[in-house]
């Protein structure tokens, strides 16, 4: 989703500028801009649609120059991707706005500052915040009281940040439901929608709250809460590491993050997961108290995480004999649910911002539920600082936008929830035992399981010029199919869909011919046989299929079946080694076609608008 990057320095900030907005392009846009205050006390603005070498090539035909300066990176809600509709947005050319989230009242705003004599120049809504701030200066000498009138107007989210050509020692900054951070410097502060912009200038940041108005200068940071008062905000050392946005030699970020699978999945066990059961308070000071209590489990997420939610329901029910019930946020939200007791809300989240996740969180505190836990990857993220409790899954920072390690490291971290809840709710010694040591054969086992590579780059020649596909899977690798079939239409644009195997007969059936082909994962559990049955149906009528197979599990490769085999593995990491394969098998269907792997079309990466 959008991007934002700002700096108030001595020196001449453009590459800081287009260097955090290179780090953010991970997270999907479709047009870039720039606007600089010039030492002339000119606003210099730059703006293109694609990517942001385009910016950077335009902007290397001028001598663009400032200390002052703010850029973003636009993927469109209101008005199509054109230059008028990239930011930063412009009010008779003194002040300058860059802006993620949507402003819903921005026609009633228009409409008012059309009749006050503003001419808009975009279809977008974030016009209106720099006409209104204008509007507001005429009330006031400060830029930063005039940013506080305005925010009040505003209905929706924002993460803004304001510059003013008659005030170049500063730029203003609010937050409410998109997220912004301050980012520390020695005589020179930054702003900016992610941490990962800023990394190469600082390693100090500052995670504005909702509500937070800031005003930034050179030297000083003065935060005001909602109601104006000043408030002081503590400072994070981020350990993220600053080449963390390097593809480490590889094609594509998607392949590298797959190949650190082991290794970040062994980072978040350490510590966490001895020899002989869970260490103490892992999921942080008193928490183990509180899940101690815990009688029913809420999970609530998007996208890949809520796949992830799924696979866990199986295991928190099986295992722990915790109820458990999952949810997409967007759903959740939403609609009116009952609050069990002693009910634990778990969000799952990768970047810690999506918009219908941390509205779904506020929602169950409102709701009463008991504790709330995030399962997420980024300290300091917002539902990290509005949850309760929080365990971070450590997969280091994901770039790709198709999530991969990200994935892996939850299931990791719901096995050790399943452990954790499960000791206080009669969980069998013998099974908690299994679990431990499941995890910790994980990281071989996952090291072993990439080493398959070279059979699925051929089954992905076979596959490539397919339009649709079916995947089946049974138990918990019914979510782990449906993880598949949502990495083979991110990336390959492929249509994908995933069906519980029982289902087959229900209607999906139908769609069988040698056009369709069908994935299956099939490891060899109790559920094995049955999914046999369902292979069975599907040669019968006349289907071609790819199945992901344990040696032992008996398939045969013939003329309408390819096994591939993958490594022997027993019991709950099954579904996290079978994800391995598909995650591969979209990478290599999706190199061949030829298409964006690591950006895409129409997909962002952190979805901070609902
Ligand atoms: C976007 C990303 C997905 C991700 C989903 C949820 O759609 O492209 O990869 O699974 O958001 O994001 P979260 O950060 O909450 O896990």
């Amino acid at each position: 989703m959008c991007g934002i990057v700002g700096a108030v320095a001595e020196r001449n900030v453009v590459e800081i500028l287009l260097e955090g907005l290179k780090r953010l392009e991970y997270r999907g846009y479709d047009s870039a801009g720039v606007a600089l205050l010039q030492p002339n006390g000119i606003l210099n603005r730059v703006r293109r649609t694609g990517k942001v070498q385009e910016l950077v090539d335009a902007l290397s035909d001028q001598e663009a120059l400032g200390s002052t300066g703010i850029a973003h990176t636009r993927w469109a809600t209101h008005g199509g991707v054109t230059e008028a509709n990239a930011h930063p947005h412009f009010s008779s050319d003194r002040i300058a706005v860059v802006h993620n989230g949507i402003i819903e009242n921005y026609q009633s705003l228009r409409a008012d500052l059309t009749s006050k004599g503003y001419t808009f120049t975009s279809d977008t809504d974030t016009e209106t915040i720099a006409h209104t701030v204008h509007e507001e200066l005429k009330n006031t000498d400060s830029l930063l009281a005039a940013v506080q009138a305005s925010v009040k107007q505003f209905h929706g989210a924002y993460g803004t940040v304001i510059m003013d050509r008659n005030d170049p020692s500063k730029v203003v900054v609010a937050r409410s439901g998109s997220p912004l951070v301050i980012g520390l410097g020695l005589g020179e502060n930054f702003i900016a929608s992610d941490q990962m912009a800023l990394l190469p200038v600082t390693r100090r940041f500052i995670f504005l709250e909702e509500g937070d108005v800031a005003e930034i200068t050179r030297r000083t940071v003065s935060i005001y809460d909602q109601d104006g008062k000043p408030v002081k905000r503590e400072i994070i050392e981020s350990n993220i590491e600053h080449d963390a946005g390097d593809k480490g030699g590889y094609r594509h970020y998607m392949l590298k993050e797959i190949h650190e699978q082991p290794t970040v999945v062994r980072n978040a066990l350490k510590e966490r997961v001895g020899d002989e059961g869970l260490l103490s308070d892992i999921f942080g000071k008193g928490a183990d108290e509180l899940l101690a209590k815990v009688k029913h489990v809420q999970i609530v997420a998007c996208g890949t995480s809520y796949h992830a939610g799924m696979t866990a329901r199986y295991w928190l029910e099986q295992f722990a004999n915790v109820s458990c019930n999952v949810e997409i946020a967007s759903e959740f939200r939403y609609r009116k649910s009952v609050v069990h007791e002693n009910s634990l809300l778990v969000t799952i989240s990768q970047s810690g911002e999506t918009a219908d996740t941390l509205a779904a969180l506020r929602l169950a505190k409102e709701l009463g539920y008991m504790a709330s836990l995030t399962i997420c990857n980024v300290p300091g993220s917002s539902l990290v600082r509005e949850s309760d409790m929080a365990y971070m899954t450590r997969a280091g920072a994901e770039i790709g936008v198709a999530s991969t390690k990200a994935f892996t490291t939850q299931l990791t971290a719901f096995l050790v929830l399943t452990v954790a809840l499960g000791k206080h709710n009669g969980m069998s010694e013998v099974d908690q035992k299994a679990i431990i040591q499941g995890l910790h054969s994980l990281p071989a086992k996952l090291e072993e399981t990439l080493a398959i590579t070279q059979g699925i780059e051929d089954l992905a020649e076979e596959f490539a010029d397919k339009n649709h596909s079916l995947f089946l899977g049974r138990g918990d690798q019914y979510p782990i199919a449906m993880e598949g079939a949502l990495k083979l239409k991110e990336i390959s644009y492929i249509h994908a869909e995933a069906y519980a195997s029982g289902e087959l007969k229900h209607g999906p059936l139908a769609l069988i011919d040698e056009e369709m082909p069908v994935i299956v994962v099939a490891p060899n559990n109790e559920l094995l046989e049955k999914l046999k049955s369902n292979v069975e149906e599907v040669r019968a009528r006349g289907g071609i299929m790819y199945v992901f197979a344990d040696k032992d599990a008996a398939f045969a490769s013939d003329e309408t079946m390819r096994v591939i085999n993958v490594p022997h593995c027993d019991g709950p990491i099954a579904p996290i080694i079978y994800t391995i394969p598909l995650q591969l098998l979209s990478y290599y269907v999706a190199l061949i076609k030829g298409t964006d792997v690591d950006q895409p079309r129409n997909l962002a990466k952190s979805v901070t608008v609902e």
